[in-house]
């Protein structure tokens, strides 16, 4: 058998961790770095979960700000999905390295369009379409507020490149932000001797690259962001347009990972692209964690059924208690590839004890689905005033008729829309601002490892993964009645 037997048919609630004698003297200091693969650190272990009531470009922006990352779903277009990753790319990182940029004959209502579609404040207007020679710069504060005026040209409303302030590329970020104090500026367009646009600096970038230090950048400081892929259809397509939009890896996501689609899949990905970054799951074996290492797996998913969203334990009767699966999985390929625990989260202390027992990182859908961040609107009960947003499955019926709706007909969809949903769909209470509900996970894990004797999640995970007797105490029906009936 494999696995440790202390383990065995246990999940989050079966263990406390053992109080050990704290060395912490200010919880800021605690450290809590992980990693979503060998080469994407995090110093917040929490990842957003590929659902789509869970992340697209906002709830991965905010999630790269706050140390974490979001993995964008995949139940849009391929054009759609490889725009919202751009948008994260874009978003950050103290230069925009292609920022967009409109013909100056084009209309208001395209440049509004434009800004809609792409989530930016401004746009570099170029001499002509394709032709990348600044022109001139429209800001949001340029726009009429009535739409009386949107067939006009932009030209007629931008700030012309005769009146504005730039600034060569190779800029210096003191250099920028000296430009635009002295200016009572907010856009430093950067232009090259033929006035050639090379880059464009914003204040609000640089603000959030001095006040975030910890948020999860790649090496040109632009936000990281993975996405989702399939494992059939139009999956290498998908990749393609993914890796053109700058992602940071890609997670071939299916129920069933360790299975020959799987392997035909990562083969194929492997070969068109190299050492891209591919995170694969989901497995909840020792089996299937070694099987996706030796396919080439730069981190491995963990997680059969636990899902809130999820019936396919309740229909199949397939699953592995998670915490038993995390630790199963790390005996089996150790530290060789990070592992991403998913899917199971409902406390705090179940990212703690999932880091504790061999994840480098969590993934959280239900726990983040009622924040401000999260795709879908509030919803207010009109019995009781609470307000609340949906929560679902990806194999809900709901998620999946919506997914298929622009193929209706297709066999493909026939198909998907035949099988049995295996996912259900929830309602979960509003959380407001994403900053927030991580703000308290991180203060909760602070104190977890606190309460482990050690100043930083890596000792303390070091420690239980050496000895776990040592350190979690199993719980009797009663024990768990005494810790967790409130
Ligand atoms: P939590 O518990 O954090 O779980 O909401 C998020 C994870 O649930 C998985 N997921 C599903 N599993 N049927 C399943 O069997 C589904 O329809 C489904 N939708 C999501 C997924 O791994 C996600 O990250």
């Amino acid at each position: 058998m494999s696995g440790s037997p202390f383990f065995l048919g246990r999940t989050y609630d079966d263990f406390l961790f053992r109080p050990q004698r704290g060395r912490v003297g200010s919880r800021r200091a605690v450290r809590l770095t992980g990693a979503f693969t060998r080469g994407i650190p995090l110093e917040l272990p929490v990842v957003s979960a590929n659902m789509d009531s869970v992340t697209e470009s906002r709830m991965a922006r905010a999630m790269a700000l706050e140390g974490g990352l979001g993995v964008v779903h995949r139940a849009m277009s391929i054009e759609a999905q490889a725009r919202e990753v751009e948008r994260v790319k874009r978003s950050h990182g103290w230069v925009v390295e292609e920022p967009i940029a409109i013909p100056r004959g084009a209309t208001l209502r395209e440049a509004r369009e434009v800004t809609r579609r792409h989530g930016v404040t401004g746009l570099l207007v170029e001499e002509s379409r394709g032709s990348g020679r600044l022109a001139g710069l429209l800001s949001q504060r340029d726009l009429p507020w009535s739409a009386a005026r949107d067939a006009e040209p932009v030209e007629r409303f931008m700030t012309p490149f005769d009146r504005l302030v730039t600034a060569a590329p190779g800029t210096t970020l003191e250099e920028a932000e000296r430009l635009l104090y002295e200016h009572r500026i907010e856009k430093l367009p950067l232009v090259d001797d033929a006035g050639v646009i090379r880059g464009l600096i914003t204040k609000s970038d640089i603000s959030l690259a001095r006040e975030r230090p910890d948020s999860t950048k790649d090496g040109k400081g632009r936000f990281r962001v993975a996405a989702a892929v399939g494992a059939r259809g139009d999956f290498l397509e998908r990749a393609e347009a993914l890796r053109a939009a700058g992602v940071d890896a890609l997670v071939v996501d299916i129920a069933h990972g360790h299975s020959d689609v799987m392997e035909h899949a990562v083969k194929a990905l492997r070969k068109r692209f190299g050492d891209l970054e591919l995170v694969c799951g989901n497995v909840g074996t020792a089996e299937g964690a070694r099987f996706l290492v030796d396919l080439g797996a730069s981190a491995v998913k963990v997680g059969i059924g636990p899902g809130r969203g999820c019936r396919t334990r309740l229909e199949t009767a397939a699953g592995v208690p998670q915490l038993q699966a995390v630790h199963e999985v790390w005996e089996a390929v150790g530290d060789s590839v990070p592992i991403i625990a998913d899917g199971g989260v409902r406390f705090d202390k179940d990212i703690f004890l999932a880091l504790c027992c061999g994840a480098s990182s969590v993934m959280l859908g239900s726990l983040l689905s009622g924040t401000d961040e999260s795709p879908g609107t509030v919803i207010l009960d009109p019995a009781t005033g609470e307000k609340r947003k949906i929560y679902r499955g990806m194999t809900s019926p709901q998620a999946v008729f919506e997914a298929l709706y622009d193929d209706a007909g297709t066999e493909e969809a026939d198909t998907a829309l035949e099988t049995p949903a295996e996912g259900q769909e929830v309602q979960v209470a509003y959380q407001g601002a994403l900053r927030d509900l991580i703000q308290r996970i991180r203060g909760h894990l602070r104190s977890a490892v606190s309460y482990g004797g050690e100043s930083s999640l890596r000792s303390v995970r070091a420690k239980v993964l050496a000895e776990p007797e040592a350190f979690l105490i199993p719980l009797s029906a009663a024990s768990r009645r005494e810790s967790f009936e409130r």
